[in-house]
């Protein structure tokens, strides 16, 4: 049969909290051929803890890479124009492995286990004046469960087996980007262990600054340096795919960002002020700051955005950070039963147009930004006997809204400059009603991308882009037109004003549940 000539492409792993996804693109057009995407089990061993198996994670990219290429295969489409892969991950999840067997040491600790609690408020309470900003000049960060370095700690304390392999240097921590290429160049035998600098800006370890691990960090959390990855710029080649996979043997690996970073590279935010708000199992508002790291006094994190490239400079983001959005239908789907997919809970709450003055603080686990409460719990509050599922319903896509408007109104605070508009993207986006009410919550419009893969866009952007690979070029003029549809606000701001006001006054009830 006749293949088809298209030129390079290049492909991203992207593996998320929900799903892995592979996806492939033209280099040169950067329309996306053909993609598979596989659901990630989650487990919740206790009240507060969220695990994901190692293994079913690398085994579900090997998956999503196998029908991918057959998919390609039957659209005539040669595998061998695959120049490089990109990676990208949900951020902060945390694994220790052997590096002699090969085998993870226990389950991958998620982003969202908040099993640490106690751990960060004994530290915080150790620190001057019970500050929990105490680290944020040198990492960024607030000290809070959602990062690495304390999840690494439970395991070191708390797992025999992670504590033996330190003991014996056998242990390599990492988050997923890192488990990932470890293993897909080679594992035990020979496998690079690397990070870019955008998940290693996630762990609490490293130095904004300096752009390395930090010693007095590791020192801080009692952590071997040796056990960590080695820090690499956001594009450049860090191996090669081994033989396990496939007809992507010999493909290199020369792309690597945190999901976030890679959304905000995917949706072109290159200059200082362009942000971007993803809605996948959280929701995350970034804005790139440029080559300066910016501090917030509003309760936002400062992260690295992208080093697109060993000689490039580092490129810095405020970050706002919310745990629950898509989560938060998923709860509904699998705890209360009340959907049984996610494109019904857009139906139901479209059925009644209104929560009826229902309020839904989904604070599973606890608050992220602006509070960075740990103890905050969720509540449903303003129930009366009218209440039924479908206003449960849209007070749940409300909560996603309110909680990005929370962080765009820090965001703004801090710049003293406004958004005029919201660029969105992520799984929750193609839920049109959703996208309205967001616009409405915020009083700006709100611009949807046509494409909605844009962290696997970015990943793939910044593999094509690396040195020796170069088949995709990063420079302005070259970069292709996003295609977008836009959503204006529709109601009046008195109204919106008035629903912001109560969703507040609920917030306040979630917080300090335990305490
Ligand atoms: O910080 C966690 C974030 O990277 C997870 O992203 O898309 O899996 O919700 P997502």
């Amino acid at each position: 049969s006749n293949r088809i000539m298209l030129g390079p492409l290049v492909a991203a792993i992207d593996q998320g909290t929900s799903s892995t996804r592979f996806l492939v693109f033209n280099a040169k057009t950067a329309e996306l051929l053909s993609h598979h995407q596989v659901e990630i089990k989650q487990s919740f061993p206790k009240e507060g803890w969220v695990e994901e198996d190692p293994k079913e994670i690398l085994q579900s990219v090997y998956e999503c890479m196998d029908r991918t290429c057959e998919k390609l295969t039957q659209l005539n489409i040669d595998i061998s124009n695959i120049k490089a892969i990109g990676v990208t991950n949900q951020r902060e999840t945390t694994l220790v492995w052997d590096k002699e067997t090969g085998e993870p040491l226990y389950n991958a600790i998620v982003w969202l286990d908040l099993r640490t609690q106690s751990t960060v408020e004994r530290l915080i309470n150790k620190t001057p004046g019970k500050n929990k900003n105490h680290l944020k000049v040198r990492t960024g960060l607030p000290i809070s469960t959602y990062f690495s370095a304390v999840k690494l700690r439970w395991l070191m304390d708390n797992v025999e087996k992670v504590h033996e392999a330190v003991l014996s240097h056998r242990a390599m921590f990492g988050t997923v980007d890192s488990w990932l290429i470890w293993c897909l160049t080679g594992g035990k035998k020979g496998g690079v262990h690397c990070t870019d600098v955008t998940n290693a800006s996630r762990t609490m370890l490293f130095n904004i600054h300096t752009m390395d691990w930090d010693p007095e960090l590791c020192k801080y959390f009692d952590i071997p340096m040796e056990i960590l990855p080695k820090v690499r710029s956001s594009s450049e080649i860090y191996g090669l795919m081994v033989s396990k996979s496939g007809p992507l043997t010999g493909v290199p690996i020369s792309g690597c960002l945190g999901d976030q970073s890679a959304a905000l590279v995917g949706q072109m935010c290159f200059k200082d002020g362009q942000a971007k708000n993803t809605y996948g199992t959280g929701c995350f508002l970034l804005k790139n700051v440029g080559t300066k790291p910016v501090m917030s006094d509003h309760g936002l994190l400062t992260t690295v955005a992208y080093k697109l490239g060993r000689d490039k400079p580092a490129c810095y983001a405020l970050e706002g950070s919310v745990a629950i959005a898509g989560a938060v239908v998923r709860w509904l789907k699998d705890n209360l039963g009340i959907i049984q997919t996610s494109t019904e809970l857009e139906k139901l709450a479209a059925d009644v147009g209104t929560s009826y003055g229902c309020y839904f603080v989904p604070a599973f686990s606890g608050l992220y930004a602006p509070y960075w409460e740990p103890s905050a719990r969720g509540i449903i509050c303003g129930l009366t006997q009218f209440t039924n599922r479908s206003h449960l319903a849209f007070a749940a896509l409300e909560a996603v809204c309110f909680q990005t408007r929370e962080i765009l109104d820090a965001m703004n605070q801090d710049s003293g400059i406004h958004l005029s508009q919201l660029q969105v993207d992520g799984g929750m986006t193609s839920n049109r009603l959703l996208m309205q009410l967001q616009a409405d919550i915020l009083c700006i419009p709100v611009v949807k991308p046509s494409m909605p893969e844009t962290t696997a866009l970015g990943a793939a952007m910044a593999a094509g882009a690396a040195e020796g690979v170069s088949v995709w070029s990063l420079n302005p003029e070259d970069l292709t037109e996003v295609t977008s549809e836009k959503f204006e606000p529709q109601i009046n701001p008195e109204e919106s004003e008035l629903r912001y006001a109560r969703w507040k006054k609920a917030v306040q009830r979630a917080m300090n549940w335990e305490t």
